[in-house]
Formats: structure tokens, sequence, C-alpha cells
């Protein structure tokens, strides 16, 4: 146990940055400060408890999806799970595919994993890492059988843009991680944003649109938490999906 907890402090930090803290008031017991965000007591117990079972470290070496889910069935990475409440419906309701799910919040990576680990969903394991590192180091080419990235961050201001995860050459790592008949799901309230995704896999080798444009909105993906910020703004919710041919 004392090895396990010892890595989940190299890839947790901050866990170790408030065990070592004196904890001395009750707040401080019950809240602990990241940045500016916290992370609940629930959510510390939950990663000390989950991360060994459902946790992946980093590593600069290929990953071997066999052996991390004990079977063969085809991986779906899903890149920026925030709360991860979608992650968790799709992980029941499409149970057929295994889920390796990337975030780098805390508090939500931490939720996420104890929703995981209480209902025991053996078909996701979680990363806290940057999605790109991890597709370029972790993923081997042709070996996934799906993307979903939900509401990726905006970055509306002009000078922001570069920020934005799908431009071309992660349009193409995407591509080039993918499984032939593999797809792309995405989905924005932003709608110059969603323009800007037909574009960049419009001119992403190996990628076919099989909607021509936007594609109807998919059954099985629940609300999500940024999707209902969108909504209460009245942002339109637009859906981009691409396959691998
Ligand atoms: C706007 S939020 C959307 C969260 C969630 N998908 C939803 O719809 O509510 C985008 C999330 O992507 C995560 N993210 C951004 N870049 C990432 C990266 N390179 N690797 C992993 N997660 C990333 C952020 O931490 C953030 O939680």
């Amino acid at each position: 146990m004392q090895e396990n907890q010892d890595s989940i402090f190299q890839d947790i930090p901050e866990l170790q940055r408030v065990e070592s803290r004196k904890e001395g008031t009750r707040r401080e017991i019950k809240s602990y400060v990241l940045r500016t965000s916290y992370i609940r007591t629930f959510q510390v117990e939950a990663v000390k408890r989950y991360y060994p079972l459902y946790g992946i470290p980093f590593e600069s070496r290929p990953l071997d999806f066999s052996k991390v889910f004990g079977n063969d069935n085809p991986v779906i990475i899903e890149i920026g799970f925030g709360m991860g409440t979608a992650t968790e419906r799709i992980a029941r309701e499409r149970s057929q595919y295994n889920y390796l799910c990337l975030e780098v919040f805390l508090s939500g990576f931490a939720k996420l994993l104890d929703a995981v680990g209480r209902n025991a969903l053996a078909n996701v394991r979680l990363m806290r890492f940057d999605a790109v590192e991890v597709l370029r180091n972790m993923i081997l080419d042709g070996s996934v059988a799906g993307f979903h990235i939900f509401f990726p961050d905006p970055w509306p201001k002009k000078r922001q843009q570069k920020r934005r995860l799908i431009q071309p050459d992660f349009a193409r790592l995407l591509a080039q991680k993918l499984a032939e008949g593999g797809y792309i799901y995405c989905v924005t309230d932003w709608e110059e944003y969603a323009y800007q995704m037909l574009d960049v896999f419009a001119d992403t080798p190996g990628l076919v649109n099989p909607f021509g444009g936007f594609c109807p909105p998919v059954t099985w993906r629940d609300t999500t938490k940024f999707e209902q910020k969108g909504l209460a703004k009245a942002h339109p919710i637009n859906e981009v999906w691409v396959e691998k041919r």
C-alpha cells in the first residue's frame, strides 16, 4: 500500500502538498486548496482508494490496452471529461468499449474516479495528464476506436485561439492514432469553433465526414456541465463526427 501511495503522490503532487501540511483546523481537514480550486475530502479519499485500481500513471512508453483493461475490446479515448457525468453514462450504456479518460483538472478527475470506483466500472481507466503527451508517448498508431472531445475550451479571444485543441497538428495526431473505421466525435457550443473543427478535419488526410457538415445529435451522449452553461446562454450546440477511412 505504501508503494501505491507513493506512486499516487508522484502522479498527483497536489495531494502530497496537502498531506504534508499541518491539518490544525477543521477547514483544512475538510477542504484542499488547489491553486484556485478545492477538492473535497471524499475526492482525496477516492484518489487514495481508487487510483491504484483505475488510475494510470504517465510513462514514456506505449500502453498495452489488453493488459490495462484485461480484454481486447475496442478503446475509446475521451479528452477533457470535466466532471465526467457524460463519461459515466456512456461507459455504462456502451459497455462493449473500453474508455481511457484524460483530464488535467484534479477536482473533476477525482469526481469521476470516485464514481468509477464506487460503481466498479471495469471498462474505464483514468489518466491525469496532458492528452497531447499521452497520445504522443503512450498510444500506438492505428490502435484507437474513437475519440470523444466534448466542449473543449473555446479560447474565444483571437490571441488565445492558438491554445485550442482542435488544430491541424492535433487532428493529424488523432488521425494517426485511430484504427481504420475509427471515429472522432466532438461537440461544442462555440459556433465559430465548430466551423473550425469541420475545416480542420476536412483538411486532415485520412479523415472523412460522412455527414458532409454537422452530424445530428448523438442519442447516447448526456448533457455535460459545459453544455448546460452554453445552453443557458442560448448558444447553439454543434456536433462533429468524422471517420478514418
Ligand atoms: C470546457 S471543459 C469541458 C469539460 C467537459 N467535457 C464538459 O463538457 O463539461 C474542457 C476540459 O478539458 C480539459 N483539458 C483541456 N486541455 C486538456 C489536455 N491537453 N489534456 C487533458 N485535459 C484537457 C480541461 O481541464 C477542462 O476540464
